[in-house]
């Protein structure tokens, strides 16, 4: 059982941006928001947009108090009841052994039962075979690929885009 926090301040605990030690990691945590390295002005705008409520951010701990997880939930839209789960990253010592998936599951539920939502979306690396997994492990489904979506080191880069529909609401 994982407890959740939902960051509201400059004063929460941000200290996942250690976990993202690579310009190749922090790619894949977020793909286009931050750039390597990361700049103090790009990290007072995502802290900022918590601060306004832009944006659904949520650490995840296990039952020792360790920060295992976090992830944002973005692009929120009240009128069409749809948001994107982004910036998903567990704890590295922590990876694949479940709980990924404990932590999305956790999303989930939130997404549907607090925030009210009926879609959740989220896009992943074409290459980021233990994530897709993960999320597949959960109940996402693949739609589709959004091919050469990023360009970055020179290349172009496909994402997945993947969903879950809450067929409890209408
Ligand atoms: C992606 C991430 C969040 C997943 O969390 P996790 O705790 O490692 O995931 P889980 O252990 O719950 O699930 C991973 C699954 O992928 C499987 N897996 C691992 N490597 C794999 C591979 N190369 N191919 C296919 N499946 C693989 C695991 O065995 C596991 O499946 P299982 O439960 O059937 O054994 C985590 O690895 C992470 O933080 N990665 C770095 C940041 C990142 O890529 N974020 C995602 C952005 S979209």
């Amino acid at each position: 059982m994982l407890n959740l926090i939902q960051l509201t301040s400059d004063k929460d605990d941000y200290s996942f941006f250690e976990w993202l030690d690579t310009q190749e990691l922090l790619f894949m945590w977020t793909g286009d928001i931050f750039s390597w390295p990361i700049r103090p002005a790009d990290l007072m705008t995502y802290v900022n947009r918590i601060r306004k409520k832009e944006l659904v951010s949520l650490n995840f701990y296990n039952s020792s108090g360790v920060l295992v997880g976090h992830c944002d939930i973005d692009n929120i839209s009240e009128r069409h009841k749809r948001g994107e789960m982004t910036r998903v990253v567990i704890l590295p010592q922590f990876r694949n052994s479940g709980i990924g998936q404990q932590m999305v599951s956790e999303v989930v539920k939130f997404t549907f039962e607090k925030l009210n939502l009926h879609r959740l979306e989220l896009k992943v690396f074409d290459f980021n075979k233990n994530a897709i997994r993960c999320y597949e492990k959960v109940g996402f489904n693949i739609e589709g690929l959004l091919k050469d979506f990023l360009y970055d080191r020179g290349k172009f880069w496909n994402l997945y885009v993947m969903s879950m529909i809450n067929n409890v609401t209408t």
